[in-house]
């Protein structure tokens, strides 16, 4: 699939993520430490490179990170959390933090109480669609027209699968980690309902390799 929406309605959307040989981005448990520390210097040289960095709510709530800009230096991107029913918790690093904006996106079927709650603790709301998940080209759009101009998607992997099946990517960045961890209930790189033809994939072109001992990445442009 080409990447859908012209670039003048959305920002260049940049996935990472890093995965195990078998294809895995979390453990069954949720466990999600796959990148070395050099791996780790690149992912955050990245988000320096970036105007917003967006997760979904379950990696906030299994994971708790802080989003911001650790391994090297550079200033940190805002933040955007995925949240259709309002989950982030009040103590989660992303709202502790008050260094960085947070923003949530949410729909209008989203609880109000929710809402305030999350206002109140400090994070910009953002109303994206009427469904039960949060419509991703709206928000795009609305990051658009804030100023965003380069988008990091840092997963899980039905966050990558809402982006990549609707071609809401110009290019993936996957590092493997050189372990197999297997396990029915371990999170893909992309989940959601899947294609169900090889041809209906969405194709890739491979751009460029890096390896380091056991660990590679794989950086790839979406096909226009
Ligand atoms: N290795 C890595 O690089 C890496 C990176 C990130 C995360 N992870 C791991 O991935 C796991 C979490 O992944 P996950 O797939 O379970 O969750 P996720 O992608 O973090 O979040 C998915 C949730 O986002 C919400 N959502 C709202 N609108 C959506 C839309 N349009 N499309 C898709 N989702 C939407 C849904 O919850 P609501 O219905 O409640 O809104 C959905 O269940 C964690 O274990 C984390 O550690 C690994």
């Amino acid at each position: 699939m080409a990447p859908s929406q012209d670039l003048h309605d959305r920002p260049y959307v940049i996935l990472n993520a890093a995965m195990t040989i078998d294809g895995k981005i979390a453990t069954k448990t949720g466990d999600s430490k796959i990148s070395s520390r050099k791996d780790l210097v690149r992912v955050h040289r990245l988000r320096a490179s970036v105007d917003a960095i967006m997760v979904g709510i379950n990696t906030v709530l299994i994971d708790d990170p802080s989003l911001k800009v650790k391994y090297c230096k550079g200033k940190s991107p805002i933040r955007v959390i995925v949240d259709s029913k309002a989950r982030t918790p009040i103590e989660s690093r992303v709202l502790l933090d008050k260094d960085v904006p947070t923003i949530i996106a949410v729909t209008s079927k989203t609880p109000r109480d929710r809402v305030d709650r999350l206002r109140e603790a400090g994070a910009k709301v953002i109303v994206c669609g009427d469904g039960d998940k949060v419509d991703l080209i709206i928000l795009l759009k609305v990051l658009k027209e804030m100023g965003v101009k380069k988008v990091l998607v840092e997963g899980g992997g039905n966050i990558n699968w809402g982006m990549i099946s609707q071609g809401l990517f110009d290019e993936l960045q996957v590092t493997i980690g050189s372990f197999v961890v297997g396990g029915r209930d371990g999170i893909t790189l992309v989940e959601g309902d899947g294609m169900e033809k090889m041809a209906e994939g969405v194709r890739m072109k491979l751009s460029k390799v890096k390896q380091k001992e056991d660990e590679v990445v794989l950086m790839y442009k979406a096909s226009r």
